[in-house]
């Protein structure tokens, strides 16, 4: 009997879709590492810290407690209530539970909000340089990108002057994500009034990635969830995954209009359900805890930051803007381009990783030709054989 094959066919969908570039560069150095091989690795996208104890303490009584069944599908009153109060403390919003969703990580919690408001068809603003997930969540649902190039010059800065060249009848979302991954970029509370307000002004919607809203240096540390005026038409995004080096554990949440909150937990209770239960007890003692732990965190990031921004500038040839937030610096390497037979910064990255072992996110992900995203969530010592080693590799391109 001859067997018939069948070939795979898979959704349009997810054809439209790529691998995240950030895992892929990670997927690189677990294949060296696997090999021997010495490699300095600046892809993290999470904290080197561990999980502060009474977080870890929390979790492992609920599970000598048995909080083991399933809870409602947007998260327990205790969980939402603590986001609610954590937010309200720090930012003065004024959030109820039926405008709260906790998600199995803010990833989750943003596609299920880019799922429930972008149609196809629909345009989505989106200021380059991207976290990589957006553009594919976003094309993933049939929207369409509208990219909103940032000048590197002023820091990446992203106006309401700039959004609204870009506006048309089909723009549905803007997406803000400050601090940026991955250029560190910090939007001022002005600006983002601003944006808010245009949208509001629009009927346009906006979210607000918070992930790393923590993790700003400024000295202003602001979230748009303090427009009460202007809340109808905004959705903040949260994680505790960078907050609390909690990345493993996947506790995210949304917060905005109850009407859309309500379509997010209705698609949440035909996908995931709720976020494991025993992490809820560990994200309500990290949220009610005490929160020094953020800013030890915080104070250390800023040191790396600082160290890693002039050790990148001093190698002749890389500029790089200093970040003003996140834990990644995001250095400038078109001068090489065309040396050596390097034509992208792909080619950076990959020669970066074969010469020399370093392992960096090329900024073609991100929606940029002429950067790589180099973390600085690891120790100083780390970073220099880092730095040392992209030294010599651009000294000799
Ligand atoms: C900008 C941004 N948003 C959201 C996330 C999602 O984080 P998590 O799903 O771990 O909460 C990340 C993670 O790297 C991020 O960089």
């Amino acid at each position: 009997m001859t067997s018939v094959t069948h070939p795979v066919r898979l959704t349009e969908r997810i054809n439209r879709i790529e691998p995240s570039a950030t895992m892929a560069a990670v997927a690189e150095a677990e294949k060296l590492r696997q090999q021997g091989i010495d490699v300095v690795d600046a892809t993290a996208g999470e904290p080197h810290f561990a999980t502060p104890q009474h977080i870890k303490d929390a979790a492992i009584a609920a599970i000598n407690a048995n909080f083991s069944k399933y809870t409602p599908v947007g998260g327990t009153v205790e969980l939402k209530d603590a986001i609610i109060r954590r937010h309200a403390a720090d930012f003065r919003s004024t959030y109820k539970r039926e405008e709260t969703c906790a998600s199995v990580g803010g990833k989750h919690a943003l596609f299920n909000v880019i799922s429930v408001l972008v149609d196809h068809g629909d345009e989505v603003i989106l200021p380059v340089p991207y976290w990589v997930s957006f553009k594919d969540m976003v094309r993933y649902v049939g929207g369409n990108c509208v990219l909103l190039e940032a000048d590197e010059s002023q820091g990446f800065r992203v106006t309401a002057q700039m959004v609204e060249r870009l506006i048309t009848p089909k723009t549905k979302l803007i997406i803000l994500n400050s601090p940026s991954n991955p250029s560190g970029a910090v939007m001022s509370p002005e600006d983002m009034t601003a944006v808010v307000r245009l949208a509001h002004e629009r009927g346009i919607w906006v979210i607000s990635d918070e992930c790393y809203v923590y993790l700003n240096y400024t000295g202003k540390n602001f979230s748009v969830g303090s427009l009460n005026e202007y809340r109808d038409r905004f959705l903040v995004v949260g994680s505790l995954s960078k907050t609390y080096a909690m990345t493993g554990w996947r506790l995210g949440y949304t917060l905005g209009p109850a009407a859309v909150v309500g379509a997010v937990q209705k698609l949440q209770s035909q996908s995931t359900s709720n976020p494991t239960s025993i992490v809820q007890k560990a994200a309500v003692a990290a949220l009610k805890g005490p929160q020094e732990c953020v800013e030890q965190m915080r104070r250390e990031y800023i040191e790396l930051r600082d160290h890693v921004v002039q050790g990148l500038r001093s190698i002749p040839g890389v500029t790089c803007t200093m970040p003003e937030g996140a834990f990644y610096a995001y250095p400038n390497i078109s001068a090489f381009l065309g040396r050596g037979g390097v034509k992208s910064a792909s080619d950076v990255a990959g020669r970066l990783l074969r010469e020399t072992h370093v392992v960096t996110v090329p900024g073609e992900g991100f929606g940029t030709g002429e950067h790589i995203r180099v973390s600085y969530a690891t120790s100083k010592a780390e970073l220099d054989r880092g730095l040392e080693r992209m030294r010599k590799f651009f000294a000799a391109l």
